[in-house]
């Protein structure tokens, strides 16, 4: 059984002054979804998602030792400066600053240098897709990368897990968007190294009906949230209804596990949907209660609903916390449901706009 402190580095072997690392990662798109956390961002309950292939962010992590003479004063400090899309970002630091606090003693070496991180997404900044997930890995793969220059032995399964470790202590849903293509995050008893500490690659056999698998992401509302997923994590604390979600989330895991194996899809959109609805009637019986989807959300549900009860196409949706659709379907029938998306759902999107994506494969150094 790992623990957090297996990820407390023993005195590094080598050292380096400057450099830099860059790497892409991906977003991912939870099918089991990840909503309330206890302290050190433990998961209440285990999740499961695609890794995306298209939707990413990509993080330029530059390094130069500090000057101990000068900086004698400011060593208690860290020290970055922050570029998104090649300007100076100050609203991102605040976050920064938060997570180089937390993951100080995983990374002793993080006040011995100055870093810049020059960042950028693949994916419009006020889409409304959340970029917590992707920036915290690309961030969380970059250190690694420093960390491995500083200990040369590390193997890669170490490097990988505690990349998926650091970047869960940023944002949850990070640490499952280092590997692909199906990741498990949070201790499930049939799952073999499911653990709560950081996300793994789903063991087990998964049907063709699920390679390539689709998902178009229809931006309904790109508006900032009214609701942060932080505070709604928070309100499944003494939620009237969390004892049997969390419960349900492994039951839905347990049914995914035979799912992902015999590829039936009916099943596979019967768990999905349902978690995606559950996710959000949680929001709704929280006190306070908040609603996150909006009219265009419903209109697309029950178009969904409709197309797939008229032409048997297995298509299905599922929502993260906001009130865009992720639209979820296999490969082989990708022709018709991007006509039918472009006929029938287009419209409800703002500005008629929307993404096309895929499962993808993880994290990628540059
Ligand atoms: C609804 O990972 O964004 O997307 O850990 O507070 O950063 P923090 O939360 P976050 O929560 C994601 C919630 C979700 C479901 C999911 O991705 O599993």
């Amino acid at each position: 059984m790992f623990t957090a402190t297996d990820f407390i580095p023993t005195p590094y072997t080598s050292t380096i002054e400057k450099g830099n690392f860059e790497w892409s990662a991906p977003s991912n798109i939870a099918l089991v979804k990840y909503w309330g956390k206890k302290d050190n961002q433990i998961p209440a309950n285990p999740s499961v998602s695609f890794t995306l292939n298209n939707c990413k962010t990509i993080t330029k992590l530059g390094f130069e030792k500090r000057d101990i003479s000068t900086s004698l004063n400011v060593t208690n400090s860290f020290s970055f400066d922050l570029l998104f899309e090649g300007k100076p970002k100050e609203d991102f630091k605040p976050k920064i600053q938060k997570f180089l606090e937390r993951v100080e003693v995983y990374l002793p070496f993080l006040k011995d240098y100055h870093f810049t991180i020059d960042t950028q997404n693949t994916f419009p900044h006020s889409s409304g897709i959340a970029s917590s997930a992707s920036g915290m890995a690309a961030l969380a793969m970059n250190f690694m990368s420093l960390e491995r220059n500083l200990n040369p032995e590390m193997t890669d399964e170490y490097f990988f897990q505690k990349a998926s470790f650091l970047a869960r202590l940023g944002s949850g849903s990070a640490c499952r968007s280092v590997k692909g293509n199906v990741v498990v995050w949070g201790n499930q008893a049939n799952i073999e190294g499911s653990t709560d500490l950081f996300g793994i690659e789903f063991p087990y056999a998964i049907h063709d009906n699920f390679k390539n698998y689709q998902d178009t992401i229809l931006l309904v509302d790109k508006g900032e949230k009214q609701v942060s997923s932080t505070v709604g994590h928070d309100l499944m604390h003494n939620h009237p209804y969390a004892e049997r979600r969390f419960a349900q989330a492994h039951e839905n895991l347990d049914q995914l596990i035979s799912i992902f194996e015999n590829g039936n899809l009916d099943e596979f959109i019967k768990v999905v949907e349902s978690e995606a609805l559950t996710l959000h009637a949680m929001m709704m019986t929280s006190m306070p209660y908040f609603i996150l989807m909006k009219p265009n959300t419903l209109q697309i549900i029950n178009a969904i609903w409709k197309f797939r009860s008229e032409t048997q196409i297995p298509v299905c949706f599922t929502l993260d916390a906001g009130a865009n659709v992720h639209v979820l379907y296999p490969e082989n029938v990708s022709e018709k449901v991007l006509q039918f998306i472009k006929d029938e759902l287009v419209v409800f999107c703002q500005n008629g706009q929307y993404i096309c994506d895929k499962i993808g494969a993880g994290s990628i150094a540059l």
